[in-house]
């Protein structure tokens, strides 16, 4: 059965220039991604995917970006002016044949390239109707996925040196690449970046044939995992190099207790990994000049900040007390962040009326009804916004004293980062990338709190510590507010990192 893409017709777009009119010295590097800021955007993946690839043409290297287009990806790519092929791609998965259009948005300059199939992405949500549903063709979507990076250097005229993709929706790129669906990139290497290992794309064994991969390859050693087609192993065990996002996360996915059941075969690929802490993009981010926020401000004009707290206590209906901290937090509402910690530990603390808390976020109902029932008890002391909201992520994050990110495993956690950057003092579990980014002030030279062992207790006395440096000792508060704001979480040294690791791979 034939398919067919509305979005796919011939268009009045010109077809890409040739290779040689765009070469840049340096490398050739496609990265693939399913989902990337600010064309789409679920969680950090979005922000990486755009931020990594700038960093590379940042430093001479011709990095470019592709994604599936889903509807609301259409719309913004046509808003930017997207430019579409005039051939779409035929790209067949399990008998099928699905007709992919392609559309060149410029990003600051980078070309990203949407991958258009009606049937497959033209829909509201990302990987299912809502946060708690998967869509039942999500094997065949992303299996298409990977199919189609691999055909789209040969469609636009350009061969990369590097294919870089990014968690288990593009886990099938590496195996692709090594078993020659793509004859056009015979010295094309593969790097594949694991955001998260809790998600891992796990599909029943028929699955497979949507890959159009050898039967023999459903064995532990390649794409099975515990009885299912597993798509982030598959991408473990045939990428050239694996990469993921914090230096910590690196070593503790080696073990049982993170490894989420796949710390062995980390282990057993230990050679080809390494972990390159994320950065995050200081323009997007910075109190000086973010459009989002109502008063700006810096390390030697901090008048901006006070403002900013004070009108996010008005939009949210916080009382005014100035006295006590008001606590944020931006989050996915999940077990992995905690977020059930925070209603545990942080009650007493309103109760007592010692802090205010502010929530952004949506995802588990168990834990939205939870924060429902906190609000309602303490009105003016909690606030809960439920959705995804840009401009009000930067206002919690600009808009409060403290934030809060108390996860139970975090790969690198990016939040984290803008608080400090916004004089916002992380509270931190001491774990992944949380770890690598936040120093706790005890230590000297801090730019936050940090706490070790998941639980209540631990979490209380965390917060016990921030509110004693809060109210007993403005000074080192406001010192470590200047540590954290001037701190360089840029991607300059990841973007090195990366381009160290690429280089290794083409030149040895
Ligand atoms: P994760 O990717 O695990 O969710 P990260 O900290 O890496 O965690 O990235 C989360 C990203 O999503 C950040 O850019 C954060 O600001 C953003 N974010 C999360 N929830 C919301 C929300 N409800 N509204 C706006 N932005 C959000
Ligand atoms: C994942 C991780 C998060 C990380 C992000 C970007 O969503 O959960 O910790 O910051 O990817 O790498």
């Amino acid at each position: 059965m034939a398919t067919t893409t509305r979005r796919a017709k011939p268009s009045t777009a010109t077809a890409l220039e040739p290779v040689a009119a765009q070469a840049r010295p340096g490398l050739r590097i496609l990265h693939v991604a399913s989902e990337v800021a600010p064309l789409i955007k679920s969680g950090g993946l979005a922000d990486v995917a755009q931020a990594l690839p700038a960093a590379l043409r940042r430093l001479g290297h011709d990095a470019r970006v592709c994604l599936p287009c889903y509807r609301k990806t259409y719309l913004e790519a046509e808003r930017l002016g997207a430019t579409w092929l005039s051939t779409p791609m035929v790209i067949e998965s399990g008998g099928v044949d699905h007709k992919i259009g392609i559309a060149e948005v410029k990003l600051d300059g980078m070309p990203v390239y949407l991958l258009a199939c009606n049937e497959l992405y033209d829909r509201d949500g990302l990987y299912g109707p809502s946060a708690h549903q998967e869509y039942e063709d999500n094997a065949r979507r992303f299996a298409v996925l990977s199919k189609a990076a691999l055909a789209l250097p040969g469609a636009i005229g350009w061969a990369p040196h590097i294919v870089h993709a990014h968690d288990w929706q593009t886990g099938l790129v590496p195996v692709l690449l090594q078993r020659g669906f793509c004859k056009a990139l015979p010295a094309t290497r593969s790097v594949f970046t694991i955001h998260n290992i809790a998600f891992q794309g796990a599909f029943p064994a028929h699955d497979m044939r949507l890959a159009g991969l050898d039967p023999w390859l459903y064995n532990p050693m390649h794409c099975e995992h515990f009885g299912r087609f597993n798509m982030l192993k598959s991408g473990i065990a045939f990428a050239d190099r694996v990469t993921t996002v914090s230096r910590r996360y690196a070593e503790e996915i080696q073990t049982p207790e993170f490894g989420w059941t796949m710390d062995a075969v980390i282990r057993h690929h230990g050679y080809k990994l390494s972990g390159i802490t994320n950065g995050i993009d200081p323009a997007a981010w910075s109190p000086a000049s973010d459009p989002h926020i109502p008063a700006h401000y810096d390390a030697d004009d901090m008048a901006g900040k006070a403002a900013c707290i004070q009108r996010l206590r008005e939009e949210c209906g916080l009382a005014r007390r100035e006295d006590v901290p008001l606590l944020t937090v931006v989050s996915r509402l999940t077990e992995q962040k905690g977020i059930d910690l925070i209603i545990d530990a942080v009650s007493p603390y309103i109760i007592a009326g010692r802090m205010q808390l502010a929530v952004l976020g949506s995802g588990d109902l168990h834990l939205e009804h939870r924060l429902n029932a906190l609000q309602a008890r303490h009105p003016g002391w909690v606030y809960v916004w439920y959705g995804y909201n840009e401009p009000l992520a930067h206002r919690f994050i600009a808009g409060s004293d403290a934030f809060l990110v108390p996860s139970r495993f975090e790969p690198c956690g990016l939040t984290q980062m803008y608080a400090m950057r916004y004089g916002t003092l992380p509270i931190v579990r001491y774990t992944g990338g949380l770890a690598d980014t936040v120093r706790d002030v005890s230590v000297g030279e801090g730019t936050g709190f940090t706490f070790g062992p998941i639980d209540v207790g631990h979490f209380s006395a965390v917060l016990d510590r921030a509110l004693g440096l809060y109210q007993h000792f403005p000074a080192e508060w406001k010192a470590a507010q200047r540590r954290g704001m001037t701190s360089d979480f840029s991607w300059d040294s990841a973007a090195k990192g990366y381009v160290d690791l690429y280089q290794g791979m083409v030149f040895g």
